[in-house]
């Protein structure tokens, strides 16, 4: 179909260039005829026929020897001498032939000879749309930065058409986008593509744009060919970095290790290469910021640098900036939240403290503390405690403080000082808690009288004591102390009368208590007197309490028997009358004497020392009767001494002695005597119990001499032997002469052994004295005996 249409177009074209060549050669003879033919026409094809142009017939042809020159060029033509057509010699191209130069026009000249003619003729060769435009480089590449402004134009390369005219380049297109419109530019060249930039350009949107260029001839059909466009895009520092969370909260615990990570911030940058290598750093930050974090430049890691104490600072606004190799910078802030840890033990601290208390104080502020604890939530709230079971109690006063108060009057006595122990514990976890420990000290109030260690105390003492001596001490305690507890002993008179003689025979040692007999004491005087001691302290009001104090003297062997019956000291002595005809046994006399010495100080015994006639009477040793032992016979002399001794049962003892006359009577009248038996009845009674009385005292007094006579004996027997030694042994057997055994039963004769010195005629005789001969029996010494007398009780229960 196409190839037809061609074949047509050709003709008709050839017919139109045929009528041009024939106008020519009509008009001028001089002028060339031109004759055209289109490029790329097969060889041989058929240009014009030149017979009617060159005014010849066929046959002319040969004969004028018609031939085609071209001046020195190269025949494209040749003539066909037969019939006059102008055919092609071989395959034109325009383009080779010419160039761009437009028209393409290829001259010869027909000579014919006979005459010799010239005809000049010119081949035009008319271009055909045989190439298609092409761009020297498929590919275009525009680097244009981002940051250009729209509306600025960039020239790029054009591309070439070897056609001419209506077939040379004549159009440029380029594919839809959003950045560039294409503008075309008229120039003596042909057309100039431009790219205008319609809208801003981001690298960051879009790095690279491509574009399809499109050229076209204007050949029909139209010839096209096709670039490829690339826009890069240059990278302008036109973003900053941007992090991907403006505020980072986080909480750390305090006390974190050193290098403890505590967050990782990171920023972008869309920019790229140095516009995006983005450094992070602290802006804005504190000393206490830079010392505490550092932060990894590149990784944008947020480190511990030091712990954290959340005592000290509980949040830190940490502002980080990021940077990028451009200089734009962009920031976040980390909020470091520091979370408490119980870390810290409670604090204390006294305000107000006292050390000392009087007792008996209510109510009394003895402390005023306050308890602080850094940590905040439970870790910050305490408890604080002091001992239950002491008498104090803790009030809490305004915020955390605290007062110990006296719970009830205090009393020293009991407790003289306390230890308080005050506990703070937190409630945080683990539980901490402090302690403080002081000591309070409760100083003595004068609230003890003295206390007696008796209600009242009995001492005891010998008579004829010694002046000033010591006979008991009497004490008092004070459970005060200082001066509270020192006392002072005085003596008050004795509640009964007469005390205040009393009180003049005692004397107290004010400090010591010491109780001394002020004078000899005599217990036949005063047995026992009572005085009143009165110990007081130093306090203010002192304090005072009294004891009795019960003095009971001893009785001391101090005096001898008295004689009452018979009168010792009458003129005339007085004589007992003795019948002859007296039985034995008869009662002669009674001696009667008394002691003023108690106890066994009293006790008298009766012996016979001497008598004018040995064996005619007897003394009963306890109740001094003398009673005939025999019976009396003519040659008893009428008038007998008796010499009976009166003997106390002291340690050691006393006795007196007792002269007695017995006058023997011839004519004593039995009505006279005592009449046994006619006074029997009467006195059965009263004598009975006198015997059953004596019977008991001599059951009793024949123990204690028989004691006696053990002891004796068994000194007698130590002291025989060393007498032995000395050569003054007594004798045994009957006692010499002077010597009498003055035992009226004969049971003391070797226990008690007097030597009886008879001072001259028989009528006066009398004891000159009258020594023991025993020596271990004699009197101690006063002192060691006064020693002994005293005796003091102080275990003297009381209730
Ligand atoms: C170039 O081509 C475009 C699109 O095909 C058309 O709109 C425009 O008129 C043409 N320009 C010329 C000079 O032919
Ligand atoms: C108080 O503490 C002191 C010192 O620790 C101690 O000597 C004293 O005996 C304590 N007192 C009491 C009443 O516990
Ligand atoms: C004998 O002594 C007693 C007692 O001492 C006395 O009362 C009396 O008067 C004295 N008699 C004579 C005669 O001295």
């Amino acid at each position: 179909m196409e190839a037809r249409e061609r074949k047509e177009l050709f003709l008709k074209q050839r017919q139109v260039l045929i009528f041009f060549v024939l106008l020519g050669i009509a008009q001028a003879g001089s002028e060339p005829t031109h004759y055209s033919v289109a490029e790329e026409t097969e060889s041989g094809s058929f240009v014009a026929n030149l017979l009617k142009d060159l005014g010849l017939e066929v046959e002319e042809l040969a004969s004028r020897g018609v031939q085609l020159v071209s001046k020195g060029k190269k025949l494209h033509l040749h003539l066909d001498r037969q019939t006059g057509d102008l055919l092609l010699n071989e395959k034109l191209d325009r383009e080779e032939l010419c160039g761009r130069t437009e028209p393409c026009v290829l001259p010869f000249q027909v000579l014919l000879e006979n005459p010799l003619q010239f005809f000049l003729g010119e081949l035009w060769i008319k271009d055909i749309n045989d190439h298609s435009p092409v761009f020297l480089d498929n590919e275009i590449i525009l680097k244009i930065p981002e940051n250009t402004a729209p509306g600025t134009t960039f020239l790029i390369e054009r591309a070439q058409d070897l056609d001419v005219g209506s077939n040379s380049l004549q159009n440029y297109t380029l594919s839809p986008n959003f950045y560039f419109h294409l503008k075309l530019q008229d120039s003596p060249d042909g057309i100039l593509p431009q790219l205008v930039l319609e809208k801003a350009l981001d690298r960051e949107e879009e790095p690279e744009i491509r574009l399809l260029l499109t050229a076209l001839d204007g050949g029909n059909p139209p010839r096209s060919c096709t670039a490829l466009v690339r826009i890069e895009v240059v990278d302008i520092n036109d973003n900053a970095p941007e992090f991907t969370k403006l505020l980072y909260e986080l909480q750390v615990p305090e006390n974190s290790p050193v290098g403890f990570q505590v967050a990782t911030v990171s920023a972008r940058d869309l920019d790229i290469g140095i516009n995006g290598e983005i450094t992070y750093m602290f802006s804005q930050a504190s000393e206490d910021i830079r010392k505490t974090f550092q932060i990894n430049t590149k990784s944008g890691e947020l480190l511990l640098a030091q712990k954290l104490d959340f005592e000290s600072i509980q949040m830190y606004t940490v502002n980080i900036q990021a940077i990028d190799g451009g200089g734009l910078t962009g920031s976040c802030v980390v909020l470091v939240q520091v979370m408490d840890l119980n870390d810290n033990p409670p604090e204390l601290s006294m305000s107000s403290l006292t050390n000392q208390i009087p007792e008996n104080l209510m109510e009394t502020v003895i402390a005023v503390f306050s308890v602080s604890d850094p940590d905040s939530g439970d870790n910050g709230r305490m408890m604080c405690s002091i001992p239950e079971d002491l008498p104090f109690l803790l009030k809490p006063s305004v915020e955390n403080f605290y007062t110990i108060v006296t719970n009830s009057a205090l009393d020293r006595e009991t407790n003289s000082e306390y230890n308080i122990t005050i506990t703070v514990t937190d409630l945080g976890t683990p539980r901490l808690q402090t302690q403080h420990t002081f000591t309070l000290q409760v100083s003595d109030v004068n609230d003890n009288a003295p206390e007696f260690t008796q209600s009242s105390y009995t001492l005891w003492v010998r008579e004829n004591n010694s002046p000033a001596l010591h006979i008991g001490t009497i004490s008092a305690t004070d459970r005060d102390s200082g001066s509270n507890a020192q006392l002072t002993y005085s003596l008050l008179p004795g509640p009964q009368p007469g005390a205040d003689a009393a009180a003049a025979l005692v004397s107290i040692n004010a400090d010591s208590g010491q109780l001394f007999a002020l004078r000899a004491l005599d217990y036949e005087a005063l047995q026992a007197f009572e005085v009143r001691v009165r110990a007081a302290d130093r306090g203010s009001p002192p304090l005072s309490s009294q004891a009795l104090v019960r003095v009971q003297v001893l009785d001391a062997n101090d005096n001898s028997p008295f004689v009452l019956y018979p009168l010792q000291n009458a003129s005339a002595p007085c004589t007992e009358l003795l019948p002859r005809a007296a039985e034995p046994g008869y009662l002669v006399s009674k001696v009667v004497a008394v002691d003023r010495d108690s106890g066994q100080n009293a006790w008298l015994s009766f012996q016979l020392l001497k008598a004018t006639e040995p064996g005619l009477f007897s003394v009963w040793p306890h109740n001094g009767e003398v009673r005939t032992a025999r019976l009396l016979s003519e040659r008893d002399a009428p008038k007998h001494r008796l010499l009976l001794l009166v003997k106390d049962n002291g340690e050691p003892p006393r006795s007196a002695s007792v002269t007695l006359h017995v006058l023997l009577v011839d004519g004593f009248s039995q009505p006279y005597l005592p009449l046994p038996d006619a006074a029997a009845p009467e006195r059965a009674q009263p004598d009975r119990l006198t015997a059953y009385l004596v019977i008991a005292l001599a059951a009793v007094s024949s123990l204690f001499l028989l004691s006696l006579l053990l002891f004796v004996a068994a000194r007698l027997c130590r002291r025989s032997r060393a007498r032995s030694l000395a050569g003054c042994a007594l004798p045994d057997g009957p006692l010499p002469g002077h010597l009498l055994d003055v035992s009226g039963t004969g049971t003391l004769a070797h226990s008690y052994q007097y030597e009886v010195c008879l001072q001259g005629g028989a009528g006066t005789n009398e004891f000159k004295f009258l020594k023991p001969i025993i020596p271990n029996l004699q009197p101690q010494g006063s002192g060691e005996e006064m020693g002994e007398n005293i005796v003091v009780r102080n275990s003297f229960g009381f209730q």
